[in-house]
């Protein structure tokens, strides 16, 4: 797919050749000039026309007509030099990839160093091109019975940069899993909840341990009754689908110590259960195991990359149904912690998942948690369909996660968890916990309520509700799943130290 050369020869035939464009004052310098002599000054020309801009987020096409190997050159705008960082990159490649597999073309040529900005390493551009471009060209396939026109594959990226082949060669391999793996959590996100339920998500992860060397282990309903998964079962109680525990565990360290536990929300559709979801609301909720696909696809570059760390990876899968079995508000239910809750709402059946699974990691020996999860619609009103909602309990830690997330290009914000929003969970007469306090701060409490089972172990909460899908498409993906938080787990951790 990807081929590195070392040096720009402007007699070399490609379909086209991509170059990046800074504002500046004079744009044909430095490593443009030689194209610019070559044209005979026209490219200035063109600029000057504003046939060619530098513009963020433009794409300009010209012919060559024969003055160089390459039959056209396309000029990705990438704004002010200053202001250009590696996700303007990441969208810039993206907008570009679209455009040349819209043009059919499935040979190109890529001068990277015209990417790079000041202080920018060129692997680190190299990784945000090669991930670029399976996210930008993805799309879900349907099940319509006439399928439309195949796209066509870009097959073949000659990248060229003037620094060590190898080294880029390894970026761009990285960056193209990190790219691939997320795609893979789209899909699953896209895939309705009858074609992808909590029996098919454990299949799933089977295939995926068989693949990748993971320790795979699927709890069934009668090991959840066993060992007392009471908030999970009850989820799943008006369900006709069994409910589904999965744990995958990776061992990167020869001792299962410093254990990185990824949890994810499974819930294959959510109609809210007796608590009923609105009509306008319902619609959309096969996305609702956003969290667990993100942490499949993060497995997956794990799998791919081998990193020197433990994880285990625990997803608590089923669907939130009515029916004569389901569970009901007023109930009261004992999780696997033994922490009692009543049940005021059960369309809050995130949560409750969760706290058995986060219970569960920490069984298998996690001492780092993250969880992720379509958990709130709270989180929208917060913080928009941008951001993802984080809390924590751990400051260091927190850290860490914010940092993978900046590299990812995934931003999250952190939101507050005080002692008195810990109270509000903690506020019912019959039982421990209660799982809906009310409907001021939702993204809050419930984060606050996992929380309650992370107890003293570093955790991060990240609500995905917002940034798991998309209504309209980006530079990076077209409308439907994003994959969200895939790569920031994986780069989580890849980068992960002890504190
Ligand atoms: N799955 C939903 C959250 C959601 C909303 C995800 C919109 C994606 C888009 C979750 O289970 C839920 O219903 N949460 C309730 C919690 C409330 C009852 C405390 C919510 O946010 O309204
Ligand atoms: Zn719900
Ligand atoms: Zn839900």
């Amino acid at each position: 797919m990807f081929q590195v050369k070392n040096e720009i020869e402007f007699q070399d035939s490609y379909e086209c050749l991509v170059i990046g464009m800074k504002e500046k004052p004079e744009k044909f310098s430095g490593q443009l000039a030689k194209f610019d002599e070559l044209f005979e000054g026209q490219l200035t020309e063109l600029v000057k026309s504003g046939d060619i801009s530098a513009k963020k987020k433009s794409i300009s096409k010209i012919h060559t007509f024969g003055k160089i190997g390459a039959k056209r050159l396309i000029f990705v705008g990438l704004g002010k030099e200053k202001e250009l960082t590696l996700e303007v990159l990441r969208e810039a490649f993206g907008k570009a990839f679209k455009e040349i597999q819209m043009s059919k073309l499935e040979e190109v040529a890529i001068y990277l160093d015209t990417f790079a900005g000041e202080g920018m390493e060129s692997l680190d551009v190299a990784h945000v091109l090669s991930e670029a471009l399976p996210l930008a060209t993805y799309e879900f396939e349907g099940y319509k019975q006439k399928s439309n026109e195949p796209k066509k594959e870009i097959e073949k990226i000659i990248v060229i940069s003037e620094d060590d082949a190898d080294e880029i060669q390894a970026a761009l391999t990285v960056g193209y899993v990190y790219g691939k793996s997320t795609n893979s959590a789209r899909t699953l996100v896209n895939t309705p909840g009858n074609l992808l339920t909590a029996t098919d998500m454990a299949n799933y992860a089977k295939e995926l341990g068989e693949r990748y060397d993971f320790e795979v282990e699927i709890l069934e309903k009668e090991d959840m009754l066993k060992l007392g998964m009471g908030a999970m079962l009850a989820v799943n109680q008006g369900s006709d689908e069994p409910p589904k525990m999965i744990v995958l565990k990776y061992r990167g360290k020869d001792e299962w110590t410093e254990v990185i536990g990824l949890v994810g929300k499974g819930i294959t559709f959510d109609t809210g259960g007796y608590s009923i979801k609105p009509k306008d609301g319902i619609v959309g909720m096969k996305s609702d195991m956003g969290g667990a696909a993100a942490v499949l696809g993060a497995m997956e570059i794990i799998g791919e990359l081998r990193p020197e760390q433990n994880v285990v990876a625990v997803i608590p899968s089923t669907d939130n149904m009515i029916s004569g079995n389901a569970f009901k508000p007023d109930d009261v239910i004992t999780s696997m912690s033994g922490k009692t809750i009543e049940v005021l709402n059960t369309d809050a059946e995130g949560r409750l998942v969760l706290a058995d699974a986060v219970t569960y990691a920490k069984h298998h020996g996690a001492n780092y948690l993250v969880d992720v999860a379509t958990l709130t619609g709270g989180v929208i009103v917060a913080l928009g369909t941008n951001t993802t909602g984080a809390l924590t309990n751990d400051e260091a830690w927190f850290e860490q996660v914010l940092e993978a997330s900046y590299e990812a290009g995934e931003p999250i914000w952190r939101l507050p968890l005080f002692e008195k929003d810990i109270e509000r969970v903690r506020g019912s007469k019959i039982a421990d916990l209660n799982n809906s306090p009310g409907r001021e701060g939702h993204a809050i409490m419930g984060g606050a309520f996992v929380g309650e089972f992370a107890e003293g172990t570093p955790w991060v909460h990240l609500d995905i509700a917002g940034t798991a899908t998309t209504r309209t498409s980006t530079a990076v993906g077209p409308a439907g799943a994003t994959g969200a938080m895939t790569r920031t787990l994986a780069l989580l951790v890849e980068r992960f130290e002890k504190n």
